[in-house]
């Protein structure tokens, strides 16, 4: 199933900035479907002018005289295809045009004032009255001769060749980034850039999404029959739809409660699938066996690794049962697929071991089905309220495939389970309550594995500690911490230790991400 056939779209050649994912969701919000490619893969890429209307080349940290690693397929300079260049990508229009790039004696990081100079489509209401525009900058290079038949179009303080544009190839270059949220004007820039330089027409919403995927899928799959692994989050509840919906009864569902699930969670998923949606879905209860499995086990990785391993073997065993299947469906997303940090050959370092279901069936010889492979997160969010799966689940915060495992420090039993899941509860009932849930990205609370004192009417305590983690975040990579009114706080703070018995403080984490990462483990 390819998503992305016979669609127009906006390729994105992307250099290894930090934000180029941000540049495809902003193309696509905008409603015009786009994809990204590497520049290493884009020297042998075939463009073709009748499937690609417009051309961006993305940031990057590198500089445009390092030929060794920088790769430019230039004959996309040739095709007659609009291109917009952001920061880097701007610097390489330039220097293939003829200018010349420089190191600037001053960095210009962070917000920025754009003055005009000249009137350009680009940046049709893109100024102020005053002729002035915040924009978002990350550079030390800049360009410091503009090409033959280049236009000055805008100019910072420390760049005066800012914005670009050689209008009869229709090649434009902005040196800050459009794409980020900073830049007060970015998204009318880059709407000027498809409907009045590529001329394009609108060609993504999630209703078409929705009518093309269930097509595919139906073409795709025929008769045959589809596991699914489902965990009541938001990807694998729109797969499990979406397969429903195209389908229907060859799509058998498996749940496996690892007893590590929030408070409810099981019956919510049982309720919605199985009572409501009335999808084949095999319920397995195994929290015994993932207890017993995590006994004394007290290393974050070990943990990851004993519940991604039993998960599969529970998963397999009963996949098994099934006769006949020829499918396995995942929730893969675009971002998984999409390697922008290789621009520079690095690697980011191992940090933690995720689980997903991923790379599961190996041994099971079934093909795979991967339907959400070209939409990023908000668009699976968007997709699933199309197939009229409720706000709950769509809205959720996101949950990690280890569950409360990794938000109770140490060693795991029984009790620190149950005394978790409570106070999970009331935290997240009361950022319900208080309309703060849909403002914030995610919010757990956590059991952390220390005793400390407390008094309570007259008497002592000596209870575990709760910890409050609620952060705001566009993809989960950076985060920064929530700010709550100390209002609110101290009342989550009251609903906690007044009711779940085991707790008698209350904490909340402040740091963001980077340095640290959002799970405790
Ligand atoms: P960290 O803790 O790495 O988390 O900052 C980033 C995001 O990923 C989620 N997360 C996981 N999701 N399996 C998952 O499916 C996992 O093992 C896992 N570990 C962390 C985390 O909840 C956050 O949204």
């Amino acid at each position: 199933m390819n998503l992305s056939n016979n669609l127009k779209k906006i390729l994105i050649i992307d250099f290894g900035s930090q934000f180029t994912q941000l540049i495809a969701r902003r193309v696509r919000e905008l409603g015009v479907f786009s994809e990204i490619i590497n520049h290493k893969i884009a020297l042998k890429f075939k463009f073709d002018k009748a499937d690609c209307i417009g051309i961006i080349l993305s940031g990057g940290p590198l500089n445009v005289y390092q030929s060794n690693k920088v790769k430019i397929n230039k004959k996309i300079f040739k095709l007659d295809i609009p291109i917009l260049g952001i920061c880097f990508g701007h610097q390489i229009i330039a220097k293939e045009m003829g200018g010349k790039i420089k190191n600037s004696k001053y960095r210009e990081f962070g917000l920025t004032a754009v003055k005009r100079k000249k009137k350009s489509l680009l940046v049709k209401n893109f100024f102020n009255r005053s002729n002035s525009s915040n924009v978002w900058m990350s550079h030390a290079d800049h360009v410091s001769r503009l090409p033959k038949n280049f236009k000055l179009i805008g100019s910072s303080k420390n760049s005066k060749f800012t914005i670009i544009e050689n209008i009869n190839k229709k090649f434009y270059g902005v040196q800050f980034h459009p794409e980020v949220t900073h830049t007060d004007k970015g998204k009318v820039l880059l709407k000027n850039f498809l409907f009045s330089i590529c001329k394009t027409k609108k060609n993504w919403s999630s209703k078409k999404q929705r009518v093309k995927i269930t097509q595919d899928l139906k073409n795709q799959v025929g008769n045959n029959k589809v596991i699914c692994a489902l965990s009541g989050g938001v990807d694998s509840s729109v797969v499990a739809q979406l397969l429903n919906k195209s389908i229907g009864k060859n799509l058998t569902c498996i749940f496996v409660n690892t007893g590590l699930l929030r408070k409810n969670e099981e019956k919510q998923v049982i309720n919605t699938f199985k009572k409501k949606l009335k999808i084949n879905l095999i319920y397995v209860n195994a929290a015994n066996q993932f207890i017993r499995k995590l006994k004394n086990v007290d290393n974050p990785e070990e943990k990851r690794k004993i519940i991604g391993n039993l998960f599969i073997k529970i998963f397999e065993k009963y996949a098994k049962k099934i006769k006949n299947v020829k499918y396995l469906a995942q929730g893969t997303l675009y971002p998984d697929l999409i390697e922008s940090k290789s621009a520079t050959g690095s690697q980011t370092s191992k940090i933690k071991s995720h689980h997903n279901v991923g790379g599961l069936p190996k041994k099971m010889n079934l093909k795979l089905i991967e339907p959400l492979k070209f939409l990023f997160k908000d668009e699976v969010r968007k997709l699933g309220l199309e197939l009229k799966l409720s706000k709950e689940i769509i809205l959720r915060h996101p949950f990690p495939g280890p569950g409360l495992a990794i938000r109770i420090p140490g060693i795991i039993n029984q009790e620190k389970i149950n005394i978790l899941k409570e106070a999970d509860n009331y935290f997240i009932e009361e950022l319900k309550k208080n309309g703060l849930y849909d403002k914030i990205w995610q919010a757990y609370a956590a059991l952390l594995p220390i005793k400390t004192v407390g008094v309570m009417g007259d008497n002592r305590t000596y209870e575990y500690i709760c910890l409050l983690r609620a952060i705001t975040s566009e993809d989960g990579m950076t985060a920064d911490f929530f700010n709550f009114d100390k209002k609110i706080l101290q009342n989550i703070s009251n609903k906690i230790i007044n009711n779940v018995s085991g707790i008698n403080r209350v904490v909340y984490d402040i740091t963001s991400k980077p340095p640290s990462t959002i799970e405790l483990e």
